[in-house]
């Protein structure tokens, strides 16, 4: 059976000499077993005709966005939902300068936007559009929200220039949406815990101790785990964001019932720490409001080290435990400290002190310590991507 068998691809044809080639993508999909259905833009109709796509792909095409008929059907949503990921080829420079700029004045960028699937591009425009620096800038902040570049290649162009920005051969492009899928069901058999967010320790009913972390990174870690087929669970403190589709969230708000979830949903094959737990508890929480007027002298207590713990646990142990240092000062040797003292076997180390990365930011720089190799520094990039790039690491490290 092949991979692509009964997998659903949503194909956006954008305006573009290349749209031809579309069609050989659909031929090549449909052959393969898959469900391919498409949106062809405005400008993509001028290129290839409706007809000649629902011929081939044997669907119905989607083309307006306001269009009564296909929305009763099925709405922009409800498209996008359907899919297992979208491709976008020819992905035009304006299509991707709308998407960098979270336009959506068509159903196709709507359809995009409203989007929790892997998205991959296969670029095509002239080569003077392609080195362009406003389509270079464009592309980056894509790469940056975690969509995937396929080509353009180098060669001669429809207008008669020659350089980069031909569309890659449909056979390739056919390829490597294989081959992501074939990542993603191999991921499949994995099992992840994450945990995120701040905790909440009480001092009474209304106060309690906590910092400053936003729970970002480990959300992105585990939306990019499960988007690789990974079954995950996201064990989070209090945080005010949203969860993709398809994690199993677990909401908690202090450190032992953080430490009681993780130890309830192991084993894993691999365990994220990336929660900002607190380091004490309050020893006696008062059940009433405690009062201005009272002589107040909190005792605390420790935690308990959930990531050390797990780690020297003799059967709940997962193959892979990563921890996290936010450090504010001697990253190098605090991380290998940590790694050390609480035995992971990775530490993604980020420098709380600088505003512009960690806590509250959208982007991360990070250094990871690992217990058998060389470390390494990922550079500043958003949250997004570099949760991609962990997850990366730890697919290649489990297989
Ligand atoms: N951690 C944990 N349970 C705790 C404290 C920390 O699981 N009670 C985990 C964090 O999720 C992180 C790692 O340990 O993966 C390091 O956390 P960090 O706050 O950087 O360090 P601490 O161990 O708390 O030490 P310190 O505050 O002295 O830096």
């Amino acid at each position: 059976m092949n991979i692509l068998e009964n997998k659903k691809i949503l194909l956006i044809i954008c305006g573009g000499i290349a749209a031809y080639k579309s069609l050989e993508i659909i031929r090549l999909l449909k052959k393969k077993g898959a469900f391919v259905k498409c949106i062809i833009t405005k400008n993509g109709k001028k290129f290839i005709t409706p007809l000649s796509v629902t011929s081939l792909s044997q669907e119905k095409v989607y083309l307006d966005l306001f269009d009564y008929e296909s929305e009763a059907e099925m709405d922009h949503i409800s498209l996008s939902r359907w899919s297992d990921l979208i491709l976008i080829a020819p992905a035009t420079a304006n299509t991707i300068a709308k998407l960098s700029y979270g336009k959506s004045d068509d159903l196709a960028s709507t359809v995009i936007l409203a989007s929790n699937k892997k998205v991959f591009l296969a670029p095509a425009m002239n080569v003077r559009m392609w080195e362009h620096k406003a389509n270079q800038e464009n592309l980056e902040k894509l790469k940056n929200y975690g969509y995937k570049i396929i080509g353009p290649e180098i060669g001669d162009m429809a207008c008669g220039e020659y350089g980069e920005g031909k569309m890659t051969e449909p056979n390739i492009i056919v390829n490597e949406i294989e081959k992501y899928i074939k990542k993603i069901f191999t991921n499949k058999k994995f099992k992840a815990i994450v945990t995120a967010g701040p905790t909440h320790e009480y001092i009474d009913p209304v106060r309690y101790i906590t910092n400053k972390s936003s729970g970002k990174q480990g959300y992105e870690i585990a939306r990019s785990l499960t988007l690789n087929g990974f079954e995950t669970t996201l064990i989070s403190g209090p945080t005010n964001l949203e969860v993709e589709e398809g994690i199993n969230l677990i909401k908690v708000s202090s450190a032992e019932e953080m430490f009681n979830q993780t130890i309830n949903n192991l084993p894993a094959d691999v365990a994220v720490f990336s929660a900002a737990v607190s380091d004490w508890k309050i020893k006696n929480i008062n059940q009433k409001k405690i009062k201005k007027n009272t002589d107040i002298n909190l005792s605390l207590e420790k935690n308990v080290d959930i990531l050390k713990h797990i780690s020297n646990h003799n059967s709940l142990r997962p193959k892979l435990v990563i921890g996290f240092a936010a450090e504010t000062n001697d990253i190098d040797l605090n991380s290998k400290t940590k790694l050390h003292e609480k035995n992971c076997d990775w530490i993604i180390a980020n420098d709380v002190s600088d505003k512009s990365i960690g806590f509250e930011s959208d982007f991360n720089e990070v250094k990871i310590f690992y217990k058998n190799k060389k470390d390494e520094i990922i550079p500043k990039m958003s949250k997004a991507l570099l949760a991609d790039k962990i997850v990366e690491k730890i697919i290649s490290k489990l297989n």
